[in-house]
């Protein structure tokens, strides 16, 4: 793990379509700015120019599965380049809103291109870079389902999988989860909202402790 505290925290959510993420992400950047952290919110695939242009094609595109991966790659290559390594030296926290935890779960799992085949291009872009927590919201993809077809009205070519291809993604997930527990917090997205809100407020304080 990569726990270089010359450097701020990187703090990055994952999970399925419907989980919750979007729910709690103001809640996470309040309390970083609230305990006095200069803060980086950010998503994937985008957060450059170059990255939402890729992000368009990648929700609307039909493409082969190598070339979805290689091109969430190309464009979280970018984001590190010019966004969030920039953004750890000066002292920023950043949090994203997916990083290569999702490249591992919806392309190596879901699109079935393996995980192991997903970690050598991990090490290709980013060896040297690690979340130091990450978010993970796991739902059942029932549920998930269900939450989305009350919320969204118009869905991506991701949204629009089935069952099947979120059962995949989440057990993709949680594979990585276990593999690399020091940095993972597993939320049980079926919880209440104030329950979720409390574990990930912890979650931050623990990390809070190591950066002060
Ligand atoms: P998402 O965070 O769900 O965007 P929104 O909340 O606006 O719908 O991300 C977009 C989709 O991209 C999501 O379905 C997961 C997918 N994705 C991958 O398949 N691989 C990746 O590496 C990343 C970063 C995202």
């Amino acid at each position: 793990m990569n726990t270089n505290a010359r450097r701020a925290p990187f703090i990055t959510l994952e999970g399925i379509d419907g989980a919750g993420k979007t729910t709690h992400l103001p809640a996470i950047t309040q309390w970083i700015t609230a305990h006095g952290h200069a803060l980086v919110r950010t998503r994937e695939p985008g957060g450059t120019a170059l990255g939402e242009r890729l992000r368009t094609l990648l929700l609307e595109e039909a493409m082969a599965p190598a070339t979805e991966a290689l091109l969430m790659f190309a464009a979280r290559s970018e984001h590190i380049e010019q966004v969030i390594a920039p953004a750890l030296a000066r002292g920023d926290w950043v949090v994203s809103d997916r990083f290569s935890d999702a490249s591992v779960a919806y392309q190596g799992g879901g699109r079935q291109l393996g995980i192991a085949r997903v970690e050598q291009l991990e090490v290709w872009t980013h060896a040297g870079l690690r979340p130091d927590l990450t978010l993970l919201f796991d739902l059942d993809p029932v549920l998930a389902a269900r939450r989305m077809a009350a919320g969204r009205s118009q869905r991506d070519r991701f949204e629009l999988e089935q069952e099947a291809f979120f059962t995949r993604v989440r057990a993709a997930y949680l594979v990585r989860a276990a593999a690399q527990s020091e940095r993972f917090c597993v939320l049980d997205a079926a919880a209440s909202i104030d329950a979720i809100r409390e574990r990930i407020e912890a979650a931050l304080a623990v990390l809070g402790a190591r950066w002060p």
